[in-house]
């Protein structure tokens, strides 16, 4: 569960929420929209906290946030199994538990095998999966993907939607998926919200 409750957000002179009120159901997968610039990264800063509202509040569920960014932001140094057990060992579970959980989410994205790889030995859409994997490894109760695919090509992209939509289907995470891709929102999404920019949001539908 997400609520947003007569949220405001500028940036200096910027404005880029006006008062805007959004719940999103626990379960519920909403696909956010709008142009380079609305405030779509802003949004999902706002749900994990990093970025406070100047007024009114954000409301969250308890538990575990998963977050894969637009970029995979790997540690360099650490192999793909140490990168996804690494969100786990933050977490508190012991070495050898993080490391078989990690395993078992790298065979899931398709990546059984690469374990001991490191990030540079990686293309950028295997890459991507890793940071799928470690997102998904911590068992969000809130999954925030923010343009996840949009530098991998379509025929992997397509794959990776699959493997997410499937392990998004079984968790009933609550899912903010932001894209500027409407066919992409539609693919995934229940509802649908695009930002107009100094507008707020309004909805699509899906
Ligand atoms: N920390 C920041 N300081 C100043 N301006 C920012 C900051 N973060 C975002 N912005 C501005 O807020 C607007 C929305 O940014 P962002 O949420 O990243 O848009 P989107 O993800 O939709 O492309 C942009 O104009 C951006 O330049
Ligand atoms: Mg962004």
């Amino acid at each position: 569960m997400i609520t947003f409750q007569n949220v405001s957000k500028a940036f200096d002179s910027l404005k880029v929420f006006n008062d805007l009120s959004l719940h999103v159901a626990t379960g519920e997968i909403l696909g956010v929209v709008g142009p380079s610039g609305s405030g779509k990264t802003t949004m999902l800063k706002l749900i994990t906290g990093i970025v406070p509202p100047d007024t009114g509040t954000v409301t969250v569920a308890e538990g575990a946030v998963g977050y894969v960014f637009q970029e995979p932001r790997l540690l360099p140094w650490r192999t793909a199994l140490d990168n996804v057990a690494g969100s786990l060992r933050a977490q508190g579970k012991d070495k050898a538990g993080a490391r078989a959980a990690a395993a078992g989410w790298l065979e899931r994205v398709g990546l059984a095998g690469f374990e001991g790889y490191h990030p540079a030995e990686l293309s950028g859409g295997m890459a991507q999966r890793v940071s799928v994997a470690r997102a998904f490894a911590v068992e969000p109760r809130i999954l925030l993907l923010d343009e996840p695919f949009s530098s991998v090509d379509t025929v992997l992209k397509s794959s990776l939607m699959d493997i997410l939509e499937s392990i998004i289907r079984e968790r009933r995470a609550t899912v903010v998926y932001v894209t500027h891709d409407l066919g992409e929102a539609r693919r995934l999404a229940d509802r649908i919200v695009e930002i107009v920019p100094r507008r707020g949001v309004r909805e699509l539908g899906a």
